[in-house]
């Protein structure tokens, strides 16, 4: 297999932007992600592939639920927000408003949609595991909003 071309078909896969965030404690993680999809109906299901080495990982598998936090187009600033590691300060991440949602995952301030999930399943692969997570709570606080896609921003992760 030719490395570049593996690169370029990869890349053609299309994705949205989300910030997945948890919490235990004083111990918080956010991290704008991509590689995510809904993967069942019912139960509904979502597969949602996590760096091994990152803070959102580790609290994932030490049983925290998470917050999918749905980006509106306009967003792309917030998520660059959480490229970076997380600080939490008061009722903020990285400087971002927050409100404790059902499960105690943060629900960002100013997001069209979120949901809340628990982890139901978690399988290794490589430099991230997949992690399956079942819907138990949804917000939407702007249903006509336009969502961020990843092909919009110019950005690449994949490949
Ligand atoms: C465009 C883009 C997409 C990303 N998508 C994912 C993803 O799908 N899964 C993931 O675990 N990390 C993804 N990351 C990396 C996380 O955003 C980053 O590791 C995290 O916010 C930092 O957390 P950490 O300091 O705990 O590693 C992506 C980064 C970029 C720049």
């Amino acid at each position: 297999m030719d490395a570049q071309v593996k690169k370029q078909v990869l890349r053609k896969l299309t994705y949205g932007l989300y910030v997945a965030t948890a919490r235990i404690g004083e111990e918080a993680a956010a991290a704008t992600v991509n590689w995510l999809s809904q993967a069942s109906f019912t139960p509904p299901l979502v597969m949602m592939a996590v760096k091994a080495d990152s803070g959102l990982h580790a609290l994932l598998s030490k049983g925290a639920t998470v917050a999918v936090n749905i980006l509106g187009a306009d967003q792309k600033g917030l998520a660059e927000t959480f490229f970076r590691p997380t600080k939490l300060e008061g009722n903020t991440l990285n400087g971002v408003p927050f409100a404790d949602g059902e499960t105690g995952a943060p629900l960002l301030t100013g997001v069209p949609a979120a949901f809340e999930a628990k982890v139901v399943q978690s399988v290794p692969g490589g430099d991230h595991t997949v992690f399956v997570l079942e819907v138990v709570a949804v917000h939407l606080n702007d249903p006509d909003a336009k969502v961020l896609e990843m092909w919009d921003t110019g950005w690449f992760y994949g490949g």
